[in-house]
């Protein structure tokens, strides 16, 4: 068996701004070379709390109160602040949530493409174009030298997410976190985006975290997922067993609550309120610790 690239082990946090109200309760979860992880779940339940605390840039106003976040044999939550920046962007990196306010708006995309490049793997300004360059057709930009030389207002949403998920990949990261990355995106570009994250991440055999609320997007490209209820992990396994075998009520009414994944054109039904009560009960989650009013 080959190590875990992140392996989160009992993480616990609460927020210092409600009073220590709990954010994340005894989180765990693994994540092995090349596999795609969703963490799902609805508003609130502490998915880019993960995510931040993967990525180093957890709030002040959140405070871990438990757990360790080791990657590559080393604790990030202890990390000193000068390794833990050397780190992000070349060893973890991220695919954001909005491509709109992602890039500078007063740079051309060569220069926000080729900074990393030229600061971290100390390329020379024609080695650097030549790699951005790649990257770009990497990602299926057809154009890729009027592209470097655009400014991001005038590419589309589609295209800078492009861009940024070229960036993400750029220095061979081990552990790349996308946040929510299709949802500032139209519909019909949303799928071709997942796919070239799923075709990336298996070409250069990185390990994902995915973080979307959407169970559709899960049966599309996570290999493995964790399903979070304010805070704590509800049902985890590979996709295929969580989404056909769910074993917990909640899972169960959140796939009856979407799209059938089994039976398109079926229709939709709410999560009943009894299985948050349930909920709320077994996983010793009381009102005040749920995230909102549910
Ligand atoms: N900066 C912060 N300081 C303190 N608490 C915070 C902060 N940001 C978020 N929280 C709290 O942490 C909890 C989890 O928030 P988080 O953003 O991780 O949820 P999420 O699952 O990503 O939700 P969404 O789907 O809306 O993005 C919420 O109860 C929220 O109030
Ligand atoms: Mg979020």
């Amino acid at each position: 068996m080959t190590a875990p690239v992140v392996s989160i082990e009992a993480l616990s946090a609460v927020s210092t701004r409600d009073g220590g109200a709990p954010i994340l309760r005894d989180v765990s979860l693994n994540l092995k070379r090349g596999e795609v992880h969703g963490l799902v779940g609805e508003s609130g339940a502490g998915k880019s709390t993960i995510a931040k605390a993967l990525l180093g840039i957890l709030p002040a106003t959140v405070k871990v109160t438990g757990g360790r976040i080791r990657f590559d044999g080393r604790d990030l939550l202890t990390m000193a602040s000068r390794e833990l920046r050397d780190i992000m962007g070349t060893e973890i990196a991220l695919i954001p949530q909005d491509p709109q306010t992602a890039l500078n708006p007063g740079r051309r995309i060569e220069a926000q493409l080729t900074d990393g490049l030229r600061l971290k793997q100390g390329l020379s300004k024609q080695m650097a174009h030549e790699r951005a360059l790649a990257l770009l057709a990497e990602v299926q930009i057809r154009d890729p030298e009027r592209v470097l030389a655009c400014y991001p207002h005038q590419l589309s949403g589609g295209m800078r997410q492009r861009i940024l998920i070229a960036a993400a990949f750029a220095l061979g990261p081990k552990l790349v976190v996308a946040d929510e990355p299709t949802t500032a995106l139209d519909v019909t570009v949303q799928k071709e985006i997942l796919r070239l994250i799923r075709r990336m991440q298996d070409a250069h055999g990185t390990a994902v975290i995915f973080v979307t609320h959407d169970l559709g997007v899960v049966a599309q490209i996570c290999d493995s997922v964790t399903l979070l209820y304010a805070g704590k992990v509800i049902e985890a396994g590979p996709t295929s067993d969580v989404l056909l075998r769910p074993q917990h009520a909640y899972t169960k009414a959140l796939i009856a609550a979407g799209p059938r994944y089994d039976r398109p054109g079926a229709g939709l039904e709410p999560v009943p309120d009894a299985v948050f009560a349930a909920l709320r009960r077994e996983g010793g989650i009381d009102s005040q610790g749920a995230p909102h009013d549910v």
